[in-house]
C-alpha cells in the first residue's frame, strides 16, 4: 500500500460532479460543504426550503448523528460523509428503506474495494472476523414528510488510534486497494440514484432480488444474538429470519419468536 495515496485533502467537488455526470444517473444537485454540523440536518433544512432530490457531502461533521441517538465522529477528511434525499413516491414498506440502502452501499463498496463486506442488522457495514465483527460504516435513514434521507457514514482512511471503539475499522485498515474518496462518493451517489429510480418503479418495494441479496450478505441471520431494545430491555436468542417489513425475528430462550423493529444487535 502506498501510504501517500491515503493522505488527506479536501474533497474536489469537480471530480465528484464529473464522475457522476459520466454515470448518467440523472443526479441534479450535489452540495459540498468543507464542514458542517450534520449532513442529515443540512438535508432536512434543504427539504424544508422546498428542494427535493439532492446529495450533501462534507469533509467534517461537528455534530454527526448515528442511529439510536448516538454521535458519529470522524477526523477531518478521513471519511465518506454523505446524505442523499429522495422522494418516497408510493413506498409503503418503510421498514425496508434501511436494508435497501445497506444493500446498495455494500454492492458499491464491494465493487470498489477488495474485501468482503457483510451487513449487521439493520444497516451496519461490517467485516466478519473469525469470532467477531468490525464495523466501518453505517446508515441513518430519516423520513421527512414525502422524502427519505439516507445518511451514509463510512470510515475511509482512519488509523487505529482515530477509531471510536475497539470493534471499529476503516477501509484503509482492511488493506484495501486505493480508490480516491471522490470516486467512491460519486459511485455511491450515482448508484443510489440509479437503483432508487429502478427499484421504486417496480411493482413491489423492495424487489425479491434485493431481499435475497440482503439476506445472503447478512452477518446477523443464523447467529446467536443479544438485542438491546431502545427501552434498554435485552433479548437473547437466535436471529432466525426477517419479517416482511424488514424487522428481525429472534427465537428467544423460551422458543418464542420476538419481532424487533429497532435495537442494537450484538
Ligand atoms: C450508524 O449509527 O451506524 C449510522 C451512522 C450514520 C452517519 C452518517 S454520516 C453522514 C450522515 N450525517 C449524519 O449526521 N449522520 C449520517
Amino acid at each position: 500500500m502506498d501510504q501517500q495515496e491515503w493522505e488527506r485533502s479536501p474533497l474536489r467537488l469537480n471530480l465528484i460532479e464529473d464522475s457522476v455526470k459520466r454515470a448518467q444517473a440523472g443526479v441534479s444537485k450535489i452540495i459540498y460543504l468543507p464542514q458542517t454540523g450534520s449532513t442529515n440536518q443540512v438535508a432536512v433544512d434543504l427539504l424544508a426550503e422546498g428542494n427535493s432530490e439532492f446529495a450533501v457531502v462534507t469533509d467534517f461533521q461537528s455534530a454527526g448523528k448515528g442511529r439510536l441517538n448516538r454521535i458519529w465522529e470522524a477526523s477531518p477528511e478521513s471519511s465518506l460523509l454523505i446524505s442523499l434525499a429522495f422522494k418516497l413516491n408510493a413506498i409503503t414498506n418503510l421498514g425496508w428503506l434501511n436494508l435497501w440502502a445497506a444493500t446498495i452501499a455494500r454492492r458499491v463498496l464491494m465493487e470498489n474495494f477488495n474485501f468482503d463486506i457483510t451487513l449487521k442488522w439493520p444497516n451496519d457495514l461490517v467485516v466478519a472476523t473469525p469470532d467477531a465483527f468490525l464495523k466501518f460504516g453505517g446508515i441513518l435513514s430519516e423520513i421527512h414528510k414525502e422524502h427519505v434521507i439516507f445518511g451514509i457514514g463510512i470510515n475511509y482512511s482512519q488509523d487505529h488510534s482515530e477509531l471510536p471503539t475497539s470493534i471499529s475499522t476503516s477501509i484503509k485498515l482492511q488493506n484495501a486497494n486505493f480508490v480516491a474518496r471522490e470516486f467512491v462518493i460519486a459511485d455511491l451517489i450515482s448508484n443510489f440514484h440509479k437503483f432508487w429510480n429502478l427499484d421504486t418503479n417496480c411493482n413491489q418495494f423492495p424487489a425479491k432480488a434485493i431481499m435475497r441479496e440482503y439476506q445472503a450478505a447478512s452477518y446477523t441471520l443464523g447467529r446467536r444474538v443479544v438485542v438491546t431494545l431502545p427501552s434498554g430491555k435485552e433479548i437473547s436468542g437466535i436471529a432466525v429470519a426477517l419479517a416482511e417489513n424488514g424487522a428481525l425475528m429472534v427465537r428467544n430462550e423460551k422458543g418464542e419468536i420476538e419481532t424487533i423493529t429497532a435495537g442494537d444487535v450484538n
